[in-house]
């Protein structure tokens, strides 16, 4: 396995994740281990695709907990239908906020984020996890990263 990452920054969004997905797949094929698959891919959209912060929750019992992220320090627990990230687990839908100002309940771990998508994982129809992303721009995301986030997320599902 290849333990490094190249993502040409001028091509576009989709030519970005079209180049990431083989890598991603090959980084975490073979290996077994949930956090350190994590990890990786954490750093490899953070990295990438340059957003403001990238990471997983973990369903835990009752709460999200913070799992492997890069970027700055986050809340570390979220409660069931709390936030974007509490909200995309109660209604087991992925969200996209063009403005965090906008949804109500948001959880600001960072003044700095203006835009999110959130992404849920699942062990058959249950939720497992939640992966959340944070631009500091207004407007970031939409339904091409879903796409694609969505298949980066299938991978990392057969890990659970
Ligand atoms: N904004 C999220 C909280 C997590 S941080 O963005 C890393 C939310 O509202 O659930």
């Amino acid at each position: 396995m290849a333990e490094e990452l190249v993502v040409d920054k001028s091509l576009s969004k989709s030519e970005r994740y079209e180049s990431l997905l083989p890598q991603i797949s090959g980084l975490i094929d073979g290996e077994d281990d949930l956090i350190a698959n994590l990890a990786n891919v954490s750093s490899a959209l953070k990295y990438s695709l340059d957003y403001f912060w990238v990471g997983f929750y973990l369903v835990k019992d009752e709460e999200l907990v913070l799992g492997p992220f890069q970027g700055p320090v986050a809340c570390t627990r979220i409660g069931y239908g709390r936030g974007v990230c509490g909200k995309a687990w109660e209604n087991n839908k992925n969200i996209i906020v063009e403005n965090v100002d906008e949804f109500p309940g948001h959880i600001a771990c960072s003044a700095d984020s203006k835009s999110e998508i959130v992404l849920v994982l699942r062990k058959g129809e249950k939720a497992v996890a939640i992966l959340d992303i944070d631009s500091d721009e207004v407007g970031t995301f939409d339904e091409l990263d879903e796409r694609y986030l969505e298949k980066i997320c299938s991978l990392l599902e057969q890990k659970f």
